[in-house]
């Protein structure tokens, strides 16, 4: 037997009713915010994922599905959709519309995580990002349109940590007062974190480690957010003015110091939202903001904010009342030929009925009448319509009642507008 590759998964009905209701939400919803929606390969070239993932990040590190294609181009399945939107942004110049671009994205990403609950190898995020606004008054916009997208969904009570890693100007100071505190416990790390510590200090931060994790958490540990107003006083404003408005929106925030995410894009503003019920795998969604790295990739100045939300995660902790609802599925009427001579008819009043609008389970009826009626029940039909010849002569049809197997017969002619009424 060949089966599904590990780490991957497939969706199947009735859930993906809910994947359905869930994305009809966040489009409903993203469109009140005035965002569009933007399609990027899942195929990049692996270099797009170097130079914004960063080569630090574990994604890039150690995590991404990246082979060489038959025309010697390396080549990798998209990790996360950031850099595919920045990478388009650029190639097709979008920065001369002349206005932000508010873009939103679903579809599946893939890294080579080890599985467990709530994490594989192909994963799909919803995801939006606004392109050519700088300031706090956006991120607290995406920011409060993802708790309004969350609390369409059922969500109450998530609250949103929030952190500032600064930019160029203050990363420096504060990697150096990183690297000083872990220099006197370099004995503590292990080989993973001091890699991390020579590429990147902040990835320290992520260690999964409990000695290091210890240490993270210890008073003394150096903090970005209290360097902010001596170094880099614009940052600390934007950081303040965020939450003020986070405030004033009714957004429930956790500030968290040692929030810095494990992509190397950051600039200023990281969020993260964690949810009871996911395990040790409980990070609901992320985002943040990165302002140099559309022009990191070529392209002109310009600030950008976003967010992506796991959808596996997301499913598996949505609210039980959304569910249930997206679990319904359409009450439908089977329509049963009598015998094989009765098909065309058959085929013309499901056409009838599909063409008033009334959903139709179509039924061959190769194994009987009653087999047909079985397992029209088992799908959800309500009514089945038999189209036989007898009744056919009469202008007629025998309409049933799975339920109660009650039958009559009825008149073929505004048939549709009856069955309406009795769905
Ligand atoms: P991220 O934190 O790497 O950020 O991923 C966002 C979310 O994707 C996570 O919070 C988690 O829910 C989900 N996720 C990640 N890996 C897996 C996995 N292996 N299995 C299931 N779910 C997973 C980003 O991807 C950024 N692009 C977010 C962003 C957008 N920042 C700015 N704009």
């Amino acid at each position: 037997m060949i089966t599904s590759v590990k780490g991957t998964r497939d969706l199947l009905p009735p859930d993906t009713r809910v994947w359905n209701r869930v994305e009809a939400a966040a489009r409903d919803v993203f469109a009140l915010y005035g965002f569009d929606e933007i399609r990027t390969p899942v195929l990049e070239s692996t270099e797009l994922f170097v130079r914004s993932v960063g080569e630090s990040s574990d994604i890039v590190h150690k995590e991404m599905y990246t082979f060489t294609d038959r025309g010697d181009r390396s080549v990798t399945l998209r990790p996360e959709n950031t850099a595919g939107v920045a990478r388009a942004y650029v190639e097709h110049s979008l920065a001369q519309a002349g206005r932000p671009w508010k873009l939103y994205y679903m579809g599946p990403q893939f890294r080579y995580e080890r599985p467990q609950k709530g994490r594989y190898r192909e994963f799909r995020q919803i995801g939006a990002e606004v392109l050519g606004d700088p300031t706090a008054v956006m991120d607290a916009e995406v920011i409060v349109m993802l708790f309004d997208f969350l609390g369409r969904l059922g969500f109450t009570g998530l609250s949103v940590s929030i952190n500032s890693v600064g930019t160029e100007a203050t990363r420096p100071a504060y990697v150096e007062a990183v690297r000083t505190f872990f220099s006197s416990n370099e004995k503590t790390l292990g080989e993973d974190d001091r890699r991390r510590l020579a590429d990147n200090p902040l990835r320290v931060l992520d260690s999964k480690d409990p000695a290091v994790k210890q240490l993270v958490a210890s008073e003394t540990f150096p903090k970005m957010v209290d360097l902010l107003p001596t170094l880099d006083p614009a940052s600390d404003a934007h950081h303040r003015e965020l939450k003020a408005l986070l405030v004033a929106s009714k957004v429930t925030f956790k500030e968290d110091p040692l929030l810095v995410r494990g992509l190397d894009y950051y600039t200023r503003t990281v969020f993260e939202v964690t949810a009871e019920g996911l395990g040790a795998q409980n990070a609901l969604l992320g985002g943040g903001r990165y302002d140099k790295l559309i022009s990191d990739l070529g392209g002109p100045k310009t600030p950008g904010i976003g967010f992506a939300i796991g959808e596996d995660r997301l499913v598996d902790v949505l609210p039980e009342p959304f569910r249930k609802k997206a679990l319904e599925g359409m009450r439908a009427i089977a329509v049963v030929p009598v015998g094989s001579a009765d098909m065309p008819d058959a085929w013309g009043i499901a056409r009838l009925l599909r063409g008033a609008g009334l959903p139709v389970d179509f039924h061959s009826g190769h194994r009987g009448v009653g087999q047909a009626l079985k397992s029209a029940e088992k799908s959800g039909a309500v009514i089945a319509v038999l189209v036989g010849q007898e009744e056919g002569l009469r202008g007629t049809v025998v309409v049933k009642t799975l339920a109660t197997r009650s039958q009559e017969e009825l008149p073929r002619e505004g048939l549709a507008a009856v069955l309406q009424a009795r769905l």
